[in-house]
């Protein structure tokens, strides 16, 4: 649905210096019908990458192609008409504060020349899509933040658009409202099969929600993929993000060892752990850890505090025999000390 194709954007530098690279030639396969997350630090070229996808910014290089059309090649009608296929939706819904939820969702297709009866089925529609049935003709005032960002989004969807591009959607919410709006996200594409794609420094966000997850450095792609290959790799930079560790624990007389179990074909879950230590005559107690079941899928960074049965530390062998076994099947480990 997208394929971004060696995009790269520089600016000049506003008082004269090195030019910014911002993007440096992304090539990008985003497929139809899914969620798409994009993180990064600040500054590593998210909005830029939005605003290629737009047309609003002109790409210095590349291809950016959303649904077959080419946007980076096109200019006054012809990119207006291919905008019309891309929603939007901003972290702050930025309404009109004099218009009602109602009318605020009605305005871009007023904008488009909409006949005034096809608005109205248009927008009686959207309303309920988003769930603000009994609110429509609320001010923007006599609206909740969730409810606000309810009315972003049928406003994005209001000219229905096969992409959703969603900048930092849920980063004015709280956690119970983010959920919310995160499930309408998933209840939208279930229903309309559109295509979205969501900018965010939250990682709840992409766990919750995206199929896929694509991490952008200094304007390059670094990690990209569905997303449980992504978390359970132990070796990229995003694992680490989305299945944090821990601080490690102080005052245990035990070797602690981390294991990161995501990528092994035989340790499925943290019990087969437990489990194997076994084999070595230990007795492991997780202490620290967290797991995320993705697609099904159990995916865990634990720490292990490792004793022999009568209550000390294991062995050094044994620690190291079981350490090497571990990483034979695909477990990534590091010793701690306790
Ligand atoms: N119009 C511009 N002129 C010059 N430099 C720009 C312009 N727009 C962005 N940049 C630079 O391009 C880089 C990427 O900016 P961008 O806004 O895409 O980052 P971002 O990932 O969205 O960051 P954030 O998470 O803070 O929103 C930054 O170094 C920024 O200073
Ligand atoms: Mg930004």
């Amino acid at each position: 649905m997208i394929t971004l194709d060696g995009l790269t954007k520089v600016f000049p530098a506003p008082g004269g210096g090195d030019p910014v690279v911002a993007l440096d030639g992304i090539d990008l396969q985003l497929d139809a019908g899914r969620v798409h997350g994009i993180v990064g630090r600040s500054g590593a070229g998210k909005s830029t990458l939005i605003r290629c996808l737009t047309g609003l910014e002109k790409p210095t290089s590349g291809r950016v192609e959303v649904d077959g059309t080419d946007v980076a090649a096109l200019e006054g009608g012809a990119l207006r008409a291919a905008r019309r296929n891309i929603g939007m939706v901003f972290q702050h819904a930025n309404l009109l504060d004099s218009r009602t939820a109602a009318q605020n969702i009605s305005h871009p297709l007023e904008i488009a020349g909409v006949p005034r009866a096809e608005r109205q089925r248009r927008v009686a529609e959207l309303v309920e899509i988003v769930g603000l049935s009994g609110r429509e003709h609320n001010y923007p005032a006599q609206l909740s933040g969730g409810q606000i960002q309810r009315v972003g989004i049928a406003r994005g969807l209001a000219a229905e658009p096969k992409v959703l591009l969603c900048d930092e959607p849920t980063s004015a919410l709280d956690g119970s409202t983010t959920h919310q709006i995160l499930t309408l996200i998933s209840d939208l594409r279930e229903r309309l099969g559109i295509t979205v794609v969501v900018i965010t420094h939250e990682m709840a966000v992409v766990r919750e929600v995206c199929d896929t997850v694509t991490l952008l450095q200094d304007g390059r792609v670094t990690q990209t993929g569905d997303l449980l290959d992504v978390a359970a790799d132990p070796h990229g930079a995003l694992s680490a993000e989305l299945i944090p560790l821990p601080p490690a624990p102080t005052g245990i007389e035990a070797l602690v060892v981390n294991c990161d179990y995501g990528d092994s074909p035989t340790i499925r879950t943290s019990d087969d752990l437990v489990r194997r230590a076994e084999t070595y005559e230990a007795a492991a107690t997780i202490v620290a850890g967290t797991i995320e079941t993705i697609s099904g899928r159990q995916v865990g960074r634990v720490q292990l505090a490792l004793r022999n049965y009568s209550g000390a530390p294991i062995s050094r062998e044994g620690l190291d025999a079981f350490l090497r076994e571990l990483e034979g099947e695909g477990v990534v480990t590091k010793e701690v000390t306790a």
